[in-house]
Order: structure tokens, then C-alpha cells, then sequence
């Protein structure tokens, strides 16, 4: 895969999934706009990637503010003149204190749709005119197995990544005259900060791992789950997603691919 000359700002590009494709995508080629809402963990990963050949830019970026992401669209169009993949990462399972409930309460139906839906609508809205005047442009968004399947213990959760399925054929549909894709990656299990929370609350707030520890409780729901019998790595995703934003994959828009060892098989 070839990013030479490519400009692509990920969302969500800190740490965990994000963090990957960011170094996926710079690994191939691709000038990178690591975009975040925490400030400290885009500094750490513009430095790792300031090894790089590539230019790396760290920006602050709020998915659930408008403000925020014209400003980080504006000032990344200004630097780089255009942005040529999008890669829609940022989520989160819950509001604050999710994983201390058993139940979700209305922060955490907002924070879900707010950042997991309408963020990734706020940044398509944002960029795609700009992808359009360039007759140009690569999106991937990132759902969940959640999405595809449902989940008893985050329902507004897997609300929102279903929903983030279904923007992604809506916009793949919007922007198929233009020649712009719009994809989408459904993870299985990974061990990130995200995974620690569902661990934490599973162990806690919840009875079904109780006197376990968070990395035993996620073992085994993968033992439990997924037929290849391992987690999935940061990498499997970010290796999908730079295939899917790669010109390798210009026929192909709308689709949802999932990357989870098989939890889901259709
Ligand atoms: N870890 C898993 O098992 C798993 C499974 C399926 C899907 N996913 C999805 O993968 C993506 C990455 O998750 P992760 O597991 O790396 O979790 P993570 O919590 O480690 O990373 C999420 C990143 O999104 C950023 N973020 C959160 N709210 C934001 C906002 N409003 N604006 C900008 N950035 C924001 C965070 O600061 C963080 O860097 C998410 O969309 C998540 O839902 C993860």
C-alpha cells in the first residue's frame, strides 16, 4: 500500500486503535494529522511519529463540538491544503462513571451518540465538501461487533455503532458520484483503555466477573466469544483500515468489514 503524498487525519488518534492506524498510515507513506480530544496523548504519539519521514501534526479536536471540529478542519486545510483520507476512531462506551452503573443512565445515551454517531457526521459534514472540490477522498469509520450484533451490558453503545454502520451506507451513497468512499470497520475484542472500562465494570457494577482481575475478565469473554481464540491486536484494525483507505480499495464503498477473529461471521 502506497500513502506517498497523502494527507489523512484520524480521530481518536492518542492511543488504542487510533494510535495504531496513525502509525499504520505514516508506516505507508501518508502525512498525518493526529487528532484528539486529550491534548497530552497526541503530544506522545506526534513524537513517536516525528521519527517518521512523515510531517505529523498533533491537534486538539472535540468530535461532539461543532466549533471544534470546523476550527481542526480549518487549521489542518491551511497547513496541508487539503485532507485526502478521514479516519473517524474517536468513541467512547459510556459518559463519566459509566462503568460505576448497571445500568445506563442519560449521560451515557448523549455521550455515545453525541461522539460515536453525530462526531463522526459532524467530521464527514466538515471534510467531505473539501474531498468533493478535490475530486478526491478515502473514509473510514469505526463501529463495533456491538453494532452488528447488539449488547445486553451497553446498549446505547451498541445503539450508536449500528447507527455509525448505517451513516456509513448514507454517505458512501452521497458521495459515490464524487468518487469518494466511505467504508467502515467493525472491531472485535481489544485491549485498550475502552476495554479496561467494560473490564472494570464487569468486575464491579456488574456480577459476571467478579473476583476477577480486568485482564482475566477480558481473556476470558475472548475464550467465551471469539472462535480464533485470541483478541484482536490495535494493528488488525489499523492494517484493515489502511487497506480499505488505500486506492486498492476504490471499488468498494459502503460496506462494513468486520475484524474480530470471527465473533461475527456475515
Ligand atoms: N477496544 C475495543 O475492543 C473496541 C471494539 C470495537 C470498537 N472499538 C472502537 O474503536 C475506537 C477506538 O477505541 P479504543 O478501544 O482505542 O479506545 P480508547 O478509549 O483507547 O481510545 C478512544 C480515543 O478516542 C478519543 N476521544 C474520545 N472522545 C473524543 C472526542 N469527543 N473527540 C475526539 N477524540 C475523542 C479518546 O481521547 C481516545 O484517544 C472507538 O470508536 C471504539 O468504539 C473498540
Amino acid at each position: 500500500m502506497n500513502f506517498k503524498g497523502k494527507i489523512a487525519l484520524v480521530t481518536g488518534g492518542g492511543r488504542g486503535i487510533g494510535r495504531a492506524i496513525a502509525h499504520s498510515l505514516a508506516l505507508y507513506g501518508a502525512d498525518v494529522i493526529v487528532a484528539d480530544i486529550n491534548e497530552q496523548d497526541i503530544g506522545i504519539v506526534k513524537q513517536e511519529l516525528d521519527k517518521s519521514e512523515q510531517t505529523v501534526k498533533a491537534l486538539h479536536l472535540d468530535v461532539s463540538d461543532q466549533n471544534s471540529v470546523d476550527k481542526a478542519v480549518a487549521q489542518s486545510i491551511e497547513q496541508f491544503g487539503r485532507i485526502d483520507v478521514l479516519i473517524n476512531n474517536a468513541g467512547v462506551i459510556g459518559g463519566p462513571n459509566w462503568e460505576k452503573r448497571s445500568k445506563a443512565d442519560d449521560s451515557d445515551w448523549n455521550s455515545t451518540y453525541d461522539v460515536n454517531t453525530h462526531g463522526i457526521g459532524r467530521m464527514i459534514e466538515s471534510v467531505g465538501p473539501h474531498m468533493k472540490s478535490n475530486d478526491y477522498g478515502r473514509i473510514v469509520n469505526i463501529a463495533s461487533v456491538a453494532g452488528r450484533i447488539g449488547s445486553v451490558n451497553s446498549v446505547p453503545y451498541a445503539a450508536s455503532k449500528a447507527a455509525a454502520i448505517s451513516l456509513t451506507r448514507s454517505y458512501a451513497q452521497l458521495y459515490a458520484p464524487d468518487g469518494i468512499t466511505v467504508n467502515c470497520i467493525a472491531p472485535g475484542l481489544v485491549w485498550t483503555k475502552m476495554w479496561e472500562r467494560i473490564a472494570v465494570r464487569r468486575t464491579t457494577a456488574l456480577t459476571d466477573d467478579r473476583g476477577m482481575s480486568t485482564r482475566e475478565s477480558f481473556d476470558a469473554y475472548v475464550a467465551q466469544t471469539t472462535p480464533l481464540g485470541r483478541p484482536q491486536r490495535p494493528t488488525d484494525i489499523a492494517n484493515a483500515v489502511a487497506f480499505l483507505a488505500s486506492d486498492l480499495a476504490s471499488g468498494i464503498t459502503g460496506q462494513t468489514l468486520n475484524v474480530d477473529g470471527g465473533l461475527t461471521m456475515d
